[in-house]
């Protein structure tokens, strides 16, 4: 490999790293996300479970966030709100 060819392959590797998490683009569907990358652990009987552990809407951040944070997947804020608006649409329900 001639050191043209190995700068522009580090080069690549660079931007592939730096372009960071994938989830920054118009259209995050909140639902798909869920199915996709939070049911591996758990599936959506946790959020409606009788003994649920999170009991208010900042709680709800929180877990959602030590989640995403766990899975690696590194969501954005806007998106992020989005997911916690989501769970508390369809299972939370807080003020
Ligand atoms: C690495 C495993 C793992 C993944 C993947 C995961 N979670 Fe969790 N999650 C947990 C564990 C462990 C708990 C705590 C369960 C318990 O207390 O019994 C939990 C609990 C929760 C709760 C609280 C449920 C309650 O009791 O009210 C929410 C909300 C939640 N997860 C959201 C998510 C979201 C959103 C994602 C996707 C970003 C996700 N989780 C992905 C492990 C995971």
């Amino acid at each position: 490999m001639n050191r043209a060819t190995l700068t522009s392959l580090t080069a690549c590797l660079l931007s592939a790293a730096l372009s960071g998490p994938v989830h920054a683009e118009e259209g995050f569907d909140p639902a798909r996300f869920v199915a996709d990358k939070c049911s591996s652990c758990h599936d959506s009987s946790v959020y409606t479970r009788s003994n649920r552990r999170v009991n208010s809407l900042p709680a709800l951040q929180r877990q959602v966030r030590m989640c995403d944070a766990n899975v690696g997947t590194r969501l954005f804020d806007d998106d992020l709100h989005t997911l916690v608006n989501h769970l508390n649409d369809q299972y939370y329900h807080f003020k």
